[in-house]
């Protein structure tokens, strides 16, 4: 089947409304959560990396995980072309496909919630990939009308209630958890916002 982030992978940087919303996102990651050289950090529907390499630096590895073999591959060229070492791309849909056991000290996914059909099923196999106190950060769009993507094809949710996420992952087990504005994202005929949603593995 094909996926069809495989044929928007090439061009995808080329738009800097996404680059301009992956750094507000990895800023308000930057605030809330503490990154430091000792962490183990996955990445979870990184696509070309835009959040990835952001967080790389700042932590010792991440597991780059897509689904998209295309979007993957252009990750690979960009870790190459600047000789980056801590960046492991994995083609993965942890719905399907077995995920690495972990464990890990923080798991970040950026608008790439909204793409996963039981978002349930996944934050328990986040949980059980997370190492004690361990922390996840997912950034998503809050509730919308549907007029966000121009490419509907593979959208599960417009966007999410922060309340009921909170209380999803309060009940999976997560504890800590909260919500802050990440970025608004302006459209000509309406703004979206974006939030990060952090909790710690209880
Ligand atoms: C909107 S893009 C966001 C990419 C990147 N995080 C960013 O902020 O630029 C969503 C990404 O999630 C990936 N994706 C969608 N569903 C997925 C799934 N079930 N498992 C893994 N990756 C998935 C897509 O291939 C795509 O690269």
């Amino acid at each position: 089947m094909t996926n069809p982030f495989d044929a928007r992978a090439p061009d995808w940087d080329d738009h800097p409304h996404r680059r301009r919303l992956a750094a507000e996102i990895f800023a308000a990651l930057e605030r809330r959560v503490p990154l430091g050289p000792e962490l183990a950090a996955l990445d979870y529907g990184c696509g070309t990396g835009l959040l990835a390499l952001a967080l790389a630096p700042r932590v010792r590895r991440v597991t780059a995980v897509d689904s998209s073999r295309g979007m993957l591959d252009v990750l690979a060229r960009k870790i190459q072309a600047a000789g980056i070492g801590n960046v492991v791309p994995l083609q993965a849909d942890f719905a399907t496909d077995p995920h690495p056991a972990g464990p890990y000290d923080l798991i970040v996914s950026a608008m790439t919630l909204h793409h996963v059909a039981d978002v349930a099923v996944l934050l328990r196999t986040f949980m059980g990939m997370l190492g004690s106190g361990g922390m996840l950060a997912l950034a998503d769009l809050d509730l919308e009308d549907g007029s966000f993507h121009a490419h509907a094809e593979g959208v599960r949710h417009f966007g999410f209630d922060r309340t009921e996420l909170a209380n999803l992952l309060a009940s999976i087990g997560f504890v800590e958890v909260r919500c802050e504005t990440a970025a608004r994202i302006e459209r000509p005929f309406r703004t979206y916002s974006a939030f990060l949603a952090t909790a710690r593995q209880g």
